[in-house]
């Protein structure tokens, strides 16, 4: 039986463009999904926006649109940004779909008939910004939120309250298990919240519209997390005529694997979980909770306008430029760093002086040395072959445990093995004293590893791959993980080819 894997990422705010942050998660999870489909899962990918709640209805009107004109305009522009990163996801879920507020709603109806949704009220502290009800120990002294520094206002509304306080127990035993990583999340939100009395949460609110209503009682607006967290099962037909979808990707036969920000982590490990369970649904295999990426020592954030833009660095670069500075440089369970400077480093280092430079150079002596095309012979028991072999267990490894950054600079190790085995065997010598075994077994070496290489970087370098194993006389769709150990029949190569020019 096929194997089956899901994976999401947050559907984001359209409050305001998207920004590197944003294609950071989103290219980790479709990083993660090429990968899987080579290992022949089959997958789906699930991404999305997130239009309710008071944040929307107020940039609408101050940019004097209604909230859905508002944001169907917002994310006309998160759909070409994910089209031009090579973002292959197999749906865009909107909360504004009606597929998506018809199941909210059965959802909630679901809850309260279940009476762990109760009519009540509620006071406290709130930020609109994030749309989250605050603890005392989320603000300083001015009230501001410490994750976003916006100012937090008052709540106090007539409003139906989810009985999270019930679930204390469960969250308790939940978080003994690895779903959550990193580790250290787990003490956080153990301490902040779980063991530290476990509160009620307000899941509908009047002071305002744009939001899904409730049947029950249409004066309330089902809460925007309520309605954003359920996306992950509506897109899949919960509560629909057709299940067909959820039956196969969100039960025990697939692997569930969310990936968001850490600073929505109570949301889904906490919010979600409890929400999960009420409805009979399993939790998610992993959660994966990346840091921040910072510009100065702030999290690049909208509402703080320090961000960079993912359009403008495609635009300059290259979409396989972008999607490889994310994945190599910005390990999850840290916070990061991106500035142009980082990236052009990182860039020239690893994709034009090692790898690029590989390639032109083992694919100009095969064209110089035997006429593009290299007799075959074997060269399996060969130390840089065994080598490579070895790359591609432990890179699997690592991608499995969802370790992507350490995972492809084990790749990039193996190619300065490839160059510093240039430089040690130099074939320019072997070939003026025309050992022509010897010449012959060092490229074919060398091209194995390319090989290895280049399709290691597959889920990677989407637009580069094909130019990278064309130019080792390969087709592109040919090579798999069952078969890459094994030999190919090359075609006869003619054309030198720069890949990853450096950027000066
Ligand atoms: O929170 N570093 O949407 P959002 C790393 N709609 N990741 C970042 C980042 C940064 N500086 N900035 C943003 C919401 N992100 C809700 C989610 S899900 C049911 C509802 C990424 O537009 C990261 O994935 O504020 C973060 O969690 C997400 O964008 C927040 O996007
Ligand atoms: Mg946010």
């Amino acid at each position: 039986m096929k194997k089956n894997f899901f994976v999401t990422t947050p559907i984001y705010y359209p409050s305001g463009n998207l920004h590197i942050g944003h294609a950071y998660t989103t290219t980790l999870a479709d990083t993660i999904s090429r990968y899987k489909k080579e290992n022949g899962y089959d997958v789906f990918f699930l991404t999305g926006s997130d239009e309710h709640g008071q944040k929307i209805e107020q940039k609408a009107k101050e940019n004097n649109l209604e909230p859905k004109q508002y944001v169907d305009q917002i994310v006309k522009g998160f759909i070409n940004l994910w089209k031009i990163l090579d973002i292959d996801y197999d749906r865009f879920i909107r909360t504004t779909d009606e597929d998506h507020i018809f199941a909210v709603r059965e959802i909630f109806s679901d809850l309260l008939q279940k009476d762990l949704i109760y009519p009540s009220s509620y006071k406290g502290k709130y930020c609109i910004s994030c749309e989250e009800f605050l603890t005392s120990e989320q603000m300083d002294e001015n009230l501001q939120h410490l994750v976003c520094g916006n100012k937090a206002i008052d709540f106090e509304e007539e409003t139906y309250m989810l009985r999270v306080s019930n679930f204390q127990k469960y969250l308790q035993e939940l978080f003994k298990t690895d779903f959550l990583e990193p580790e250290a999340r787990k003490k956080e939100m153990l301490n902040n919240f779980i063991n530290n009395d476990l509160e009620d949460l307000s899941v509908t609110r009047v002071s305002f519209n744009w939001g899904i209503q409730i049947k029950e009682n249409p004066k309330h607006v089902i809460y925007v997390w309520l309605d954003a967290l359920s996306n992950y099962i509506t897109a899949l037909g919960y509560k629909t005529k057709d299940e067909s979808l959820l039956k196969k990707f969100w039960s025990k036969d697939s692997e569930v694997l969310q990936i968001i920000g850490k600073e929505i982590t109570r949301f889904h490990s906490i919010y979600w979980t409890v929400m999960l369970n009420s409805l009979g649904l399993k939790t998610p295999d992993k959660l994966l909770s990346h840091g921040w990426i910072l510009s100065g020592d702030k999290k690049m954030s909208k509402s703080i306008g320090n961000v960079l833009d993912p359009v403008e660095i495609i635009n300059n670069y290259s979409s396989d430029a972008l999607r490889f500075y994310i994945i190599n440089n910005l390990p999850t369970d840290k916070d990061g760093n991106f500035t142009n400077e980082l990236f052009i480093e990182s860039f020239n280092n690893n994709l034009a002086n090692n790898i690029g430079n590989l390639i032109s150079r083992v694919s100009n002596m095969i064209i110089k040395y035997f006429d593009g095309k290299l007799n075959k012979i074997d060269v399996s028991s060969h130390w840089l072959v065994k080598k490579g072999f070895e790359t591609i267990k432990e890179y699997k490894k690592l991608m499995d445990s969802y370790n992507m950054s350490e995972a492809t600079q084990v790749v990039l190790r193996l190619g300065q093995e490839c160059n510093k085995f240039i430089e040690d065997s130099k074939p320019w010598v072997l070939e003026k004293e025309q050992k022509i075994d010897q010449l012959l077994e060092v490229l074919t070496v060398l091209q194995k590893n390319i090989i290895i290489i280049s399709y290691l970087l597959k889920p990677i370098l989407v637009k580069s791959y094909p130019s990278m194993i064309k130019q080792m006389g390969l087709n592109p769709n040919l090579i798999t993980f069952e078969n890459i150990e094994g030999d190919f029949d090359h075609e006869k190569i003619t054309e030198k080819l720069v890949l990853f020019e450096r950027i000066k």
